[in-house]
């Protein structure tokens, strides 16, 4: 299996502290059966590490070497998770090697916990435009696409992709999002399952549970293929192969409902 998003460089963010605990998160990857894991640090101007520094860079050698010294075979791949900020297409435009999951034109994006911006499909537009696939970080903690999958599945026909996190699926996050995150594989708006890893006690880089629990509603083969082939595309930069059809979700937002009635009134007061 391959981890594509992983909080594992120590004192980048707010995963990993120190190397000793990077290594026993290293340790349950393989003994879980991951053979690659890319590091995806948050990328938060003013909040965690500066681009400029390159201490992912620095940080990543020295975790593979302490890696291969202590005999583990994984493969460490670079990458990020990427906050949307207003500058985010000017940090692109400067910095998109580093920015992407090992060199590919696959970029991670991290989504605000209770909101969605209104310019977002402009957004992923102007992203597409550049040849560039975005992969929303796990959409099941975001409160909005929760609520309304239509948007996730509009986004996704534009031609982005979603990631969502294995500790999800064990109610890691709580029961709301675990509920939310079989809601949106059964709707077939999930690509890739990977573990947003923050350390080996409480967020470990395990996925095969999800898998199997994904397994009973998707089929194992399709469940595979979200941990396996779908990543191993991303990683290599070609076209994922799986390509699950998006169900119509049914939903209608509570601002729609809201709205409705009182464009309704003022329409026909016109009249
Ligand atoms: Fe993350």
């Amino acid at each position: 299996m391959i981890d594509l998003h992983a909080h594992i460089l120590p004192g980048i963010d707010d995963g990993a502290q120190t190397l000793a605990e990077a290594l026993k998160m290293l340790t349950i990857a393989e003994e879980d059966g991951i053979t690659k894991l890319v590091a995806t640090p948050h990328l938060y101007r003013g909040k965690y590490q500066q681009l400029e520094e390159l201490k992912i860079k620095q940080e990543l050698e020295k975790l593979r070497k302490a890696a291969a010294q202590k005999g583990l075979k994984i493969d460490l791949l670079s990458g990020a998770e990427v906050h949307i900020t207003h500058k985010l297409l000017t940090e692109i435009r400067r910095h998109r090697v580093e920015l992407v999951i090992n060199g590919s034109d696959y970029l991670f994006l991290e989504f605000p916990s209770d909101h969605v911006f209104p310019g977002v499909k402009n957004l992923m537009f102007e992203l597409l435009s550049q040849r560039l696939t975005p992969i929303i970080a796990h959409p099941e903690r975001n409160a909005v696409f929760l609520r309304q999958p239509r948007l996730l599945a509009e986004l996704i026909q534009m031609g982005v992709l979603c990631q969502v996190n294995s500790g999800s699926f064990l109610g890691c996050y709580g029961e709301r999002i675990q509920v939310g995150v079989l809601n949106l594989l059964k709707l077939g708006l999930v690509h890739f399952i990977a573990s947003d890893c923050h350390n080996s006690a409480t967020l470990p880089p395990r996925l095969s549970p999800a898998v199997e629990i994904a397994a009973e509603i998707i089929g194992p083969a399709a469940a595979n293929a979200l941990v396996v082939d779908n990543p191993q595309a991303v990683v290599e930069n070609r076209a994922i192969p799986y390509y699950p059809e998006p169900l119509e979700p049914r939903e209608r937002s509570r601002s729609l409902k809201f709205i409705w009635p009182v464009f309704n009134f003022f329409s026909k007061k016109k009249k």
